[in-house]
């Protein structure tokens, strides 16, 4: 029986952007702004805790039913976040993935995306994965779909290898920010045996001790997945 100490794979709902922002009464875009300040920040300290996956839930398929200026600001701020972090994870051989499906964003953002994409394809330690009008439920319907004609069985295997991301690893770990305690449609087949920890403290507020307890958290773990030792 062995502990693990540090996840491979970690996923973040970053929530409450919008309640950080209201606190000291500005706009909620400005919540969003800091939650990518605060988005920089994390990634950097997962991959140097040696994750080896980090999925952040940015935009999920339900999000379209926010104020229209919300959206735009959200789709400029994408665009934003990969022209500064292009670098970064290119210097850092960091692969970066697209989950979702982004054909109702933008041109130039899914253009950037699919540019990022193809120019770190070829890193295979460290992986990004930018969970973008992402819906777990939509996810399970596409892969049944992709399957429903096809001869051969469908085994578990055979159902994740249709799914956006055939390489997205099972979550061990996931965070989730801002008070909620539920999952929203995030991961739902991936996280069967993830870890859930949940805090209050508001996204933008999240910084490297957060991590440190949500890591700490995992490694107290025992993980049976099922069976009995
Ligand atoms: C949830 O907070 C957050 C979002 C829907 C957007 C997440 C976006 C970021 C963290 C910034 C940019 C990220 C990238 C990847 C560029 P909320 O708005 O639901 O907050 P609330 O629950 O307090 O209203």
């Amino acid at each position: 029986m062995s502990k693990n100490n540090i996840p491979n794979h970690v996923a973040i709902i970053m929530d409450g952007n919008g309640r950080w922002a209201k606190n000291k009464n500005m706009p909620r875009n400005f919540g969003h702004e800091e939650g990518l300040k605060t988005l920089s920040k994390i990634t950097q300290k997962v991959f140097d805790a040696g994750v080896k996956s980090l999925t952040v839930y940015a935009f999920s398929s339900e999000n379209w039913n926010r104020p229209k200026n919300e959206i735009k600001h959200l789709m400029a701020l994408f665009e934003k976040a990969i022209e500064s972090n292009f670098q970064y994870m290119v210097d850092n051989k960091i692969k970066f993935n697209l989950l979702g499906n982004i054909k109702k964003f933008p041109l130039t953002l899914q253009k950037k995306i699919k540019n990022l994409e193809e120019i770190t394809k070829k890193n295979r330690v460290y992986n990004f994965y930018l969970a973008a009008n992402y819906g777990s439920k939509e996810e399970l319907v596409f892969a049944a779909e992709t399957l429903r004609n096809s001869t051969s069985k469908i085994t578990e295997k055979s159902f994740k290898n249709v799914f956006y991301n055939p390489h997205l690893p099972d979550v061990d770990l996931l965070i989730r920010t801002g008070g909620e305690t539920r999952l929203s449609n995030f991961l739902l087949w991936q996280s069967a045996y993830a870890e859930i920890y949940f805090t209050k403290v508001l996204w933008p507020d999240f910084k490297a001790i957060h991590l440190n307890k949500a890591l700490k958290f995992f490694s107290g773990k025992i993980r049976k997945f099922g069976k009995i030792y």
